[in-house]
């Protein structure tokens, strides 16, 4: 009795052995047979009771060292079967070979304009602050010097938070001008980078998100002139040293006198005519002085401290450099249009 059992265990080993399986279906199989719950191997244990006692301790070893198999050959079945072949015996590995190259991503051209505007802006001094884009009505609007029911505040269509008077996707990072003012003490002189939304209808010139980078100086005796050489710079940086501005009066509620800045990008290219509207100028931002009921309303003493503030967009400067004719280019995530992009800045 005792040896019909040994010899099944040599047999069950035996077949563990040169097991073979040419798909999943039949790995499978082979699983149930030695490792499921009913498994083939588990009713020998039961068997140990009919062996004699001094045969026991083997019968154990032998019964063990038939469920290890099972097990090791199951692991063994499986990769040969996901790699193809046989990994235990594979002949072609050279571990000498030096290793592949690493595929490198790309940056999204917003990221890459972005970033070139932050360096220019940190070469002369500018620190960059980050905040939120759920913002609260103060910060956005009223701190902004935009109190309820001001004109100013149907410029920009608002996406409100669901049931919510309150908070809202930020429609400028002109909120981050707030946020800084109410918990840092002049000087301060930094720059906001971020997304903002506005309830708009998606075209191939506009869309309901983009991106701005803020910029913010207050001190004593900050002057027009300060800013406009500023600016002048950021210009020649990002554009060419013979960059062209001009600025244009305009209106904000939070600055005062209020300007938008132009760059000539002359109507030569296809993409240089579109985005200018024929024009040649680009509009590329909107700037002033800060209004006093600004500094006030965020705790700044006007009658000590000045600066000047502006907002530049950034999708149409990264449409322009990279040529591309439709802001929803931007915002799709196509790999075929991203990978066209660089990694390094
Ligand atoms: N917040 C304005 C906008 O979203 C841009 C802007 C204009 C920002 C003038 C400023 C500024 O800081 O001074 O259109």
């Amino acid at each position: 009795m005792a040896a019909l059992i040994f010899d099944k265990i040599d047999s069950l080993l035996e077949e563990i052995k040169n097991a073979h399986v040419s798909d999943a279906k039949e790995l499978e199989q082979w699983r149930i047979r030695f490792l499921g719950t009913k498994n083939i191997i588990k009713p020998l244990f039961a068997e140990i009771r009919n062996i004699p006692g001094d045969q026991r301790k083997e019968f154990g070893q032998r019964l063990n060292l038939l469920k290890q198999t099972a097990e090791s050959q199951y692991q063994r079945l499986q990769s040969s079967l996901e790699g193809g072949q046989d990994s235990s015996i594979r002949q072609d590995l050279d571990l000498t070979l030096p290793p592949g190259s690493l595929q490198l991503g790309s940056r999204h051209p917003v990221t890459l304009v972005m970033e070139h505007m932050i360096d220019i802006f940190s070469r002369i001094g500018f620190a960059v602050a980050e905040d939120r884009e759920i913002e609260d009505d103060w910060h956005n609007f009223t701190a902004m010097n935009t109190p309820e029911h001001h004109p100013a505040r149907d410029m920009q269509d608002t996406f409100y938070l669901k049931g919510s008077k309150e908070y809202l996707l930020r429609t400028h990072t002109s909120s981050v001008q707030a946020r800084v003012m109410t918990t840092q003490k002049p000087p301060i002189r930094i720059i906001a980078p971020g997304r903002v939304f506005r309830n708009e209808t998606i075209s191939a010139r506009s869309h309901c998100q983009f991106h701005q980078v803020e910029g913010l100086y207050i001190d004593i005796g900050v002057s027009f002139a300060d800013m406009k050489q500023t600016l002048q710079f950021f210009a020649r940086e990002m554009y060419g040293s013979n960059t062209k501005i001009r600025l244009r009066p305009s209106y904000f509620p939070f600055t005062e006198p209020s300007a938008e800045m132009d760059v000539w990008l002359g109507t030569e290219t296809a993409t240089a005519k579109k985005l200018t509207k024929g024009t040649g100028w680009l509009e590329v931002l909107g700037c002033g002085m800060v209004d006093p009921n600004v500094l006030s309303n965020c705790g700044i003493d006007p009658d000590v401290y000045s600066g000047f503030a502006f907002g530049i967009g950034i999708e149409r400067s990264a449409m322009q450099k990279y040529d591309i004719s439709d802001i929803r280019l931007l915002f799709e995530n196509d790999v075929r249009f991203l990978n066209q992009f660089t990694s390094v800045l």
